[in-house]
């Protein structure tokens, strides 16, 4: 298997070839709003029919502060807004979890969504 690895900034990135999987874990908190739609169109029309996409993302919680070590981009997705993005796909997985981190050495709680999403062939 040839595996090809390169640096880039989600924000400019395009991608310009179809692929089975396209896949995120831990990162797209840091697609800005204003980015979303024309990103996810991206990524989507740049899956193969058939094949997955899959991503989690922190969200934010009215009951769940802001974690004390965010970036400032940790809160900015709504609970559901990923799963919106893909509301004409197969969804075989999507789940919303509560857990503990003490990232930063300080006690807090996040928030994530968790998707599978499958392209209609
Ligand atoms: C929490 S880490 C997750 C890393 C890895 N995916 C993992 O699961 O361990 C978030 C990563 O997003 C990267 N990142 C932040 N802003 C980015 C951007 N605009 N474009 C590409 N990567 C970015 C950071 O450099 C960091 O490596």
């Amino acid at each position: 298997m040839h595996v090809r690895y390169f640096q880039a900034d989600l924000k400019h990135f395009r991608i310009k070839e179809n692929y089975d999987v396209i896949y995120s874990s831990g990162v797209i908190h840091h697609i800005l709003p204003e980015w979303r739609n024309e990103l996810f169109e991206d990524y989507r029309e740049h899956t193969v029919s058939g094949g997955f996409n899959a991503f989690n993302v922190f969200v934010q919680k009215p009951y769940i502060p802001v974690p004390p070590d965010s970036d400032g981009d940790d809160d900015t997705w709504y609970s559901g807004e990923l799963l919106r993005l893909y509301a004409d796909w197969h969804v075989p997985v999507f789940q919303e979890k509560e857990f503990e981190c003490s990232s930063g050495n300080t006690p807090h709680r996040h928030c994530m969504n968790i998707l599978i999403a499958r392209k209609p062939e």
